[in-house]
Order: structure tokens, then C-alpha cells, then sequence
């Protein structure tokens, strides 16, 4: 009789609204080709139903116990949450921010970079730099009020939160043989918020004699994103900075569906949470032409963060010869293929 050691990894699986439903879907089965094809994973899912259509049923996003169901797992993935008949503002403060938030997922890491076969709109084909997000503060606080005449959005930066983001992006930079570091600003304009993020960057960049540091105005930046990618490597922004940047970061690969996102909590005290950057799309939901590439690399993004690193770089090889190859691609990069036909071809690679 041979034994082997056999790894599960328990998953919560949140779909969530429109297109986030079509590419979780296509996710589990290639987490499920994976597990069959390389022996010693296998997966555990936990699909929880909680979305727009449950909010219109039950008057909440998830159930009140909702966040201890979730912190039971190793990893969760989520597709997209939101859909018009259920004001944003509420589908997205009662059900993912909150997990970001609550589950301390301080870090949110954004892959910027340009796979062999994706055709960028931009001249330069030099695309590959990363971007850490701040995902627990910042504009995203929440704080504010409303009246018939006036609403007052306000932004918190703590010390803490400000520091622990930075000093994230430079050690990412030392660790992985980066030499430079960019951190986004608007101190101009924000004479709060962002000249305390400055004086926070200054502090900390100080410890990092060996990087070449800068900073530079949001506005200017987008710009800098557009006209040289190329000298971009490691990018740090704050929560609605590092918002904004990325859509346009995924969109410089050809399509917002593309790029990945993972929500860490680096201490590993509560699980971290992984998606595609995109949205549940309510345009082209139920058409089955989502593109599931941004979902799969942030399941590559998942099996890393659990250690499951043949599995990881598997998918990643599988998902670059597809892409590369070309033949099959859905309409948002320029092919015919649909949803499903893109996941048999990655499988098929696997
Ligand atoms: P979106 O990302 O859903 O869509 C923007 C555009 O990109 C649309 O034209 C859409 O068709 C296209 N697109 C997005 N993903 C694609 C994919 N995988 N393949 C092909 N095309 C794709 O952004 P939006 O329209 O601003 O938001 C729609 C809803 O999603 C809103 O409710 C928003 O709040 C929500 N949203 C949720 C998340 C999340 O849960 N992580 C992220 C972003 C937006
Ligand atoms: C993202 C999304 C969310 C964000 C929205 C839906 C609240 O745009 O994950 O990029 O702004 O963080
Ligand atoms: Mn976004």
C-alpha cells in the first residue's frame, strides 16, 4: 500500500453579482483540474450565496454571523459584488469592504504586468511593475455626513496604517531585487491627508538607503503610468489612489479584466481574500464573454500566499501559453471565444 501526503485547503467562495458568478464558477474548475493533475492538493469549498439578489431577499448582504463563517478557511476567493437595483454604496460597505477591513487585509497587491501575448494599447510593451495599495483606511474610512445642503466625506490616515503599507512596498522591493519605489501624493491639494503621507513616506525611505525613492502627484503619475510604464517598479498608494491607478494599470494590458488582486493580511491571523480588479460588469453579465483571466491569476496569487507554489507557477505557465498562443481570447482583448472556452483552453495547458 503507497500513502501520499494530501494538502486541503478549505476555500470561501464568494461569486457574488454578475460576471463575479461566470468566473468563480470557471475558477473551481480549474482549482479542480489543478488538484487532479498535480496529486497532493485538493480543495474544500464553502460557497456562500451572498450578493445583490440575497440582499433583495434578506435585507442584508451576508447574515449576521457572516464574518465568522468567512474567517473559517484558509483563503477566500470572491468574484465581483454589486449590481444596479441595489444602491453600491451599500452592496459593496455591507459585504466587501468590510472583509477587507475586518480581517485586517491591510495590503492590497495589484500585478501589473504585461503576459506574453497580451497586446497593450500603450507603444511600450515594457509593462511589469506592482502596486500595494493601502486597504484599511484612507478615503475608504467611511466617516462622514449627509445632509439636504452638504455631505462631508472624510479621510483617515493613522501612523500605523500609513507606515505598515510603505515599509510593505519598500521590503517587496529589497526582497525581490527591485531597486526603485514610487509613492503616489497629491500634497499640493490635500494639505492634510497627503502631506502627512509624505512626511510618513519621508520617514520610512530613510531606512531604505538602497532604493531609489520617489513621489509624485497622483495627476501627474497617471500620466507617467501612460507615457513610461518602462521605468516603473514597485508603485504605493493609498486606498483611492492606489483605486484608480490600477483599473488604469489593467486596462494598459488591454482589458480591466485582466489583472488580479490579492487583500492580505500579512500577519495571517485572519485568512486574506483574493479577486479579480474588475467588477461584476452588469453590461455584459449572463453573456458568458467575461474574460476569467484575472480571476485565474488571482487564484495563482492564492495558491502562493498558501504555500501551494508548483500549483501556483502551473497555472501561471498554463495561463501565459494560452494567452500567448492566442487562438483562444474573449472579445474584451480582441478574440470571439467565450467564458468557458477560455478555462478549457487554460485546462487543457494544465
Ligand atoms: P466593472 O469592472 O464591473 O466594469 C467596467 C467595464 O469593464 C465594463 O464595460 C465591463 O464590461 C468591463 N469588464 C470588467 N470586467 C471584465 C471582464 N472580466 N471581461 C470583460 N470585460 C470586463 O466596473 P463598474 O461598471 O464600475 O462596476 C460595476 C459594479 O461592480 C458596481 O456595482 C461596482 O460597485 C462593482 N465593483 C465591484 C468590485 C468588487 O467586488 N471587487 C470591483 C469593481 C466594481
Ligand atoms: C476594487 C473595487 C472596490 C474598491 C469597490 C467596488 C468598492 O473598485 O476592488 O477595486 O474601490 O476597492
Ligand atoms: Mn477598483
Amino acid at each position: 500500500m503507497e500513502f501520499t501526503s494530501m494538502t486541503t485547503y478549505r476555500i470561501n467562495l464568494l461569486p457574488g453579482d454578475g460576471i463575479g458568478v461566470d468566473v468563480i464558477h470557471e475558477g473551481r474548475r480549474v482549482l479542480d483540474a489543478l488538484a487532479e493533475r498535480h496529486g497532493g492538493l485538493r480543495f474544500d469549498y464553502n460557497e456562500l450565496p451572498w450578493s445583490c439578489e440575497y440582499y433583495l431577499k434578506h435585507g442584508k448582504m451576508m447574515p449576521d454571523d457572516g464574518m465568522k463563517i468567512l474567517a473559517d478557511c484558509d483563503a477566500i476567493l470572491l468574484g465581483a459584488v454589486g449590481f444596479p437595483g441595489v444602491p453600491d454604496h451599500i452592496s459593496l460597505r455591507e459585504l466587501l469592504l468590510p472583509i477587507r477591513t475586518g480581517f485586517d487585509e491591510y495590503v492590497n497587491v495589484r500585478p501589473i504586468k504585461l503576459l506574453p501575448g497580451l497586446v497593450s494599447p500603450l507603444r511600450s510593451d515594457a509593462i511589469d511593475f506592482i502596486v500595494f495599495r493601502e486597504n484599511s483606511e484612507g478615503e475608504y474610512c467611511g466617516i462622514g455626513e449627509t445632509t439636504h445642503d452638504r455631505a462631508v466625506q472624510e479621510s483617515v490616515f493613522t501612523r500605523k496604517g500609513t507606515e505598515r503599507i510603505l515599509k510593505y512596498a519598500f521590503d517587496y522591493a529589497v526582497a525581490h531585487g527591485l531597486t526603485k519605489v514610487m509613492s503616489a501624493t497629491k500634497s499640493n491639494a490635500l494639505n492634510h491627508s497627503m502631506v502627512f503621507w509624505d512626511q510618513i513616506y519621508d520617514e520610512v525611505r530613510a531606512q531604505y538607503p538602497s532604493i531609489e525613492a520617489a513621489k509624485m502627484h497622483i495627476d501627474a503619475l497617471a500620466g507617467y503610468f501612460i507615457m513610461h510604464p518602462e521605468r516603473l517598479q514597485v508603485v504605493v498608494a493609498s486606498n483611492l489612489f492606489g483605486d484608480i491607478l490600477t483599473d488604469l494599470g489593467s486596462a494598459m494590458l488591454g482589458s480591466i479584466g485582466i489583472s488580479p488582486s490579492g487583500n492580505l493580511n500579512p500577519e495571517r491571523k485572519y485568512p486574506s481574500m483574493f479577486e479579480p480588479i474588475h467588477g461584476s460588469a452588469p453590461d455584459i453579465a449572463g453573456k458568458g464573454i467575461a474574460n476569467p483571466i484575472g480571476t485565474f491569476w488571482a487564484i495563482a496569487m492564492m495558491l502562493e500566499h498558501l504555500q501551494a507554489n508548483d500549483a501556483a507557477d502551473a497555472l501561471m505557465a498554463a495561463i501565459s501559453a494560452v494567452l500567448q498562443q492566442g487562438a483562444v481570447k474573449t472579445p474584451d482583448i480582441g478574440g470571439t471565444a467565450t467564458t468557458t472556452q477560455v478555462t478549457d483552453a487554460v485546462i487543457a495547458k494544465l
